[in-house]
């Protein structure tokens, strides 16, 4: 298979349509989950001639982590419904490839597996429950198993209303899956901001507060010691008619001032995406989905393939701006294809 698309084509055929439309579907009408993926197109390349890119490197870093490319795999639930192995598989995928993994707290392998199958950049996500205590008893475990940030998702007071799911009898989460972590998604309608002065101050490890969308939430992040901010809408599966992610970037970006570093998710399906938003301030894009394609299809392989597609994209979209390293991809190198100011 030679891009994501064909990845998601097969992933379609291969898994039963009633486990399928939870990792495919989005909330209401998914008008938020098609934006996510419409806006990219929005948006052209202006490359720049005549720089010796006879070697470019899709390298770059993550809070000071070394990775191989500025895509991620995004923490996302449930992998055992997708591949025997689960989030081992992807686990070895990312760590083979030196791309940085987020596990989700409804990982379907417990952290101690995923610790002994991977020896790559790894982050955690976790949710706040109403048992504080467990939360930090979760955050120590995370520590202890060698993640090296908590990634805390903030979008999800409630459960999104996915009609896929509703549709064709989706349970979430099936009764007969195993969940080790499960008793820990018993997610707070009554989380704030003060509640992340707690978590900063009890967690040691560096805090990514992912899915925010304005940049009044960029600015209280920050403010609230956020060491990254996480552009998100939790790929359409949230509050449907928000900003496809690539949109809330610029505000976001604009409003960090540099302070941390930013990236965003939604819609990642080519390596040229990911360039986009690195051109938009982003330090790194992240993609679920593209990845469950990926590991619903070949497993590890699969995932592998997928790292792997999207790297040699960036190295080539790179190479063509006339750009050798992530770092050198600025705003100059895209502008939008119809009169569109995302800060207006
Ligand atoms: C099936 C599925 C499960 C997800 N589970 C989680 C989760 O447990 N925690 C979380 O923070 N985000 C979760 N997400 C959101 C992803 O982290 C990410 O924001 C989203 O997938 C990005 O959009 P994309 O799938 O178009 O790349 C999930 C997404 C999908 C598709």
């Amino acid at each position: 298979m030679i891009n994501v698309a064909e990845y998601a084509a097969a992933a379609a055929e291969k898994v039963e349509p009633s486990v399928w439309c939870y990792f495919e579907g989005g909330a209401g009408d998914e008008v938020t989950l098609r934006a996510n993926i419409a806006a990219y197109s929005r948006w052209r390349f202006r490359p720049r001639m005549l720089v010796d890119v006879s070697s470019v490197s899709t390298e770059t870093t993550l809070l000071g982590i070394p990775v191989s490319m500025p895509v991620g795999v995004a923490p996302f639930a449930m992998q055992r419904l997708l591949d025997p192995d689960g989030e081992v598989a992807t686990a070895r995928a990312a760590a083979a490839a030196g791309a940085l993994l987020a596990v989700s707290t409804l990982t379907t392998r417990t952290h101690a597996d995923i610790e002994a199958a991977s020896d790559g950049p790894r982050w955690f996500q976790l949710y706040v429950t109403r048992d504080r205590a467990a939360t930090l008893e979760h955050i120590a475990e995370a520590r202890e198993r060698g993640y090296s940030a908590v990634v805390l998702t903030v979008d999800l007071p409630y459960v999104g209303r996915r009609e896929r799911d509703l549709r064709l009898g989706f349970q979430n989460p099936p009764p007969d899956l195993a969940l080790p972590y499960a008793h820990l998604f018993d997610t707070t309608p009554a989380l704030t901001w003060r509640d992340l002065e707690w978590i900063r101050t009890e967690c040691a490890l560096p805090l990514v507060v992912k899915g925010i969308l304005t940049r009044e939430d960029a600015l209280l992040a920050v403010e609230h010691g956020a060491d990254a901010v996480w552009v998100s809408n939790h790929g359409g599966r949230q509050l449907d008619h928000v900003a496809a992610g690539i949109d809330a970037l610029p505000e976001v970006v604009e409003a960090v001032a540099g302070r941390c570093e930013v990236y965003v998710d939604g819609g990642i399906r080519r390596g040229g995406d990911v360039v986009k938003a690195l051109a938009l301030g982003a330090r790194a894009a992240f993609a679920g989905r593209a990845f469950a394609c990926g590991l619903a299809v070949e497993g590890e392989q699969g995932v592998a393939s997928v790292l792997e597609l999207l790297r040699a994209e960036i190295e080539l979209t790179l190479g063509l701006l006339g750009c050798t390293s992530p770092d050198e991809v600025t705003r100059g190198h895209i502008e939008p294809t119809v009169p569109y100011d995302p800060l207006a």
